[in-house]
């Protein structure tokens, strides 16, 4: 399945990137496609203005709708999360992520803000028609070692919450997958194709 990698972070580097990438590592071995979108490469005058005709911010909004499922990587910002990746998902259609599985994560300072996602990031993605939003994922800066040797080592807390994450995305594609490959075979033989707006992530199958 195509997975998007979402990051909404204004630095470079960037721990939550990092993070996110790490993840990104993780589902490949599974088999799925990832894209990566990290806003700040955005044209910053178009999402500020909220240009939906400029061809990057149009590609970016393609991508989203594309993707079966997004993981979507944030620093806490003033107990929140970050300022450019609202000015992000402000562009999306207000069903832009019907049908889709969303896997936030977060990295901030300290751990008062732990919450964060689940009490401002969350409704968000509900009100964007989320299918599904799982367990989010926090770590602070300091649970995240960066060496340019090894690269991204884990906090063992950390390591065990993203093994959870990603078995957790996994097993909640896994339906889609299987029909996925059923659609497949359907249309190798010429046999007639059951339409993927039957599939079990959309709202009409879920009604039926
Ligand atoms: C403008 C700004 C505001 C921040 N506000 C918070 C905050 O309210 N709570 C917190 O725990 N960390 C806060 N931090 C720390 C960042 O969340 C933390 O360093 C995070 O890991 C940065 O992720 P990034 O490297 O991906 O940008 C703030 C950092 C900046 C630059």
């Amino acid at each position: 399945m195509s997975i998007l990698l979402l990051g909404g972070s204004p630095s470079l580097p960037s721990s939550s990137s990092r993070l996110l990438l790490h993840i990104g590592d993780r589902l490949a071995v599974h088999g799925h496609q990832l894209q990566r979108l990290h806003v700040r490469d955005l044209p910053a005058q178009a999402l500020l203005h909220a240009d939906i005709d400029d061809a990057g911010i149009r590609r970016a909004i393609d991508a989203v709708a594309s993707a079966q499922a997004i993981v979507i990587a944030t620093p806490v910002y003033k107990a929140s999360y970050s300022g450019v990746l609202k000015a992000f998902l402000d562009l999306l259609p207000q069903d832009g992520l019907a049908g889709k599985l969303v896997l936030p994560l977060a990295t901030g300072g300290t751990q008062s803000h732990m919450l964060a996602l689940d009490y401002a990031l969350r409704p968000v993605l509900h009100a964007l028609a989320a299918k599904q939003v799982l367990t989010s994922i926090f770590a602070t800066s300091q649970q995240l070692v960066w060496q340019d040797d090894d690269g991204l080592t884990l906090a063992p807390p950390i390591a065990a919450r993203v093994t959870a994450g990603v078995d957790e995305l996994v097993t909640a594609l896994a339906p889609l997958t299987r029909l996925r490959a059923a659609h497949s075979v359907h249309v190798a033989n010429g046999a007639p194709v059951r339409s993927l707006q039957d599939h079990p992530y959309t709202p009409a199958s879920q009604a039926a």
